[in-house]
């Protein structure tokens, strides 16, 4: 029931703190520590190499995941689109631990690769929104993201659910090998302080709501910058952009503009700038400015920590690592305003299905 709400995209993007909330009730125990299936702890700790399986949105959760695996435990993580893997598998490590992310838990183009994983005889988690889905039957363990039914057919809440998940994934299998990086990261607070800073960003969301009428209403395209985690979120961001308000969206990791996609620059083209990341700030500037130069409408997204009086978004610290929670939530009140004001069902975008279940 979407209750007091007009759409269920609205209603799911205001529940994600709640959701962060519940992951942490459901993961970690009173005095802390984290409760995940030992079993599946011990298979994980074995493995050289983790593949991350998925598509659309569930596919760039991953690419934060991956981030997130190596930073922090060290493990060499791939993320593969689940139709690409599917026909061209990548050359295999020796132990090989196999993670699908898949909100729906029916995705066939994932569930194909799982099919190929359980042949090769390979150990697999599915981290799925859905209890019984197929894709958590058929893996050897499944991880729920307890984020409540999904209605709308842009996923939100599922995505920072996935993300949340992983860094819970990722603090049970370095506190198991003993990584200090990992001792050292409280995830259950930093998810606490998340929770609270997406709850500072859904309460602005009529400048958000203000934001997307002048810059994107009438455009024709639009782009998304940043570079690491920021180009993950570019990435989200531009996906759901063009899936609600049908305007071509690309995300573009900045540094890439100048190779080619700058020439796609003129006056007036939205431009959104994501900046989280201490280390990459300074050269995602310089960027944006290359093309404010070239005429770009530039909105910034920034950190409090690196913003400047002239970005229009400051988003609540967290952990670095952690921003794409923080951050995709204004990119997916852009993109909820950018659908309503053209008129659109936001709920139903045009020639999509909540569960793609073809190949
Ligand atoms: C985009 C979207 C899709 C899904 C993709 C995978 O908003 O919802 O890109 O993320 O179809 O679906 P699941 O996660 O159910 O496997």
């Amino acid at each position: 029931q979407k209750g007091a709400y007009p759409h269920y995209m609205l209603k799911e993007i205001d529940e994600q703190p709640g959701v962060m909330r519940t992951l942490v009730q459901e993961y970690f125990d009173a005095s802390g520590n984290v409760k995940i299936d030992q079993d599946l702890l011990d298979t994980l700790g074995q493995a050289d190499r983790l593949y991350i399986v998925a598509a659309g949105t569930s596919y760039h959760a991953g690419l934060v995941g991956k981030e997130l695996f190596e930073k922090l435990a060290g493990i060499p993580t791939e993320v593969h689109v689940a139709s690409e893997f599917a026909y061209n598998p990548p050359l295999l490590s020796k132990r090989p631990f196999f993670i699908f992310l898949t909100q729906s838990g029916e995705t066939a183009d994932s569930r194909q690769v799982l099919t190929q994983v359980n042949e090769w005889g390979y150990p697999s988690l599915t981290i799925t929104n859905v209890p019984n889905s197929t894709l958590s039957r058929e893996a050897s363990y499944t991880l729920l993201l307890h984020a409540g039914p999904e209605i709308a057919v842009a996923s939100t809440k599922a995505y920072t659910a996935q993300i949340a998940l992983e860094a819970i994934l990722v603090k049970a299998y370095g506190e198991a090998k003993g990584i200090q990086k990992v001792k050292d990261f409280d995830v259950a607070s930093e998810l606490t302080k998340v929770a609270n800073g997406m709850q500072e960003l859904v309460d602005e969301k009529h400048n958000v709501e203000q934001i997307a009428k002048e810059m994107l209403s009438t455009t024709r395209n639009a782009f998304y910058i940043g570079r690491g985690v920021d180009y993950a979120l570019a990435q989200e961001a531009a996906l759901k952009l063009k899936e609600v308000s049908y305007v071509q969206t690309e995300g573009f990791a900045s540094g890439e503009l100048k190779h080619g996609t700058i020439a796609l620059i003129e006056e007036g083209t939205p431009v959104v700038a994501i900046i989280t990341d201490p280390k990459t700030a300074a050269h995602t500037r310089s960027n944006a400015q290359e093309v404010l130069a070239r005429g770009a409408n530039v909105l910034f997204i920034a950190s409090r920590d690196l913003a400047t009086d002239n970005d229009q978004i400051v988003l609540p610290e967290v952990d670095p690592l952690l921003s794409p929670l923080v951050s995709v939530v204004p990119t997916q009140l852009l993109a909820y305003y950018t659908s309503i004001q053209r008129g659109y069902d936001v709920d139903k975008p045009r020639n999509l299905a909540k569960s793609v279940t073809v190949e």
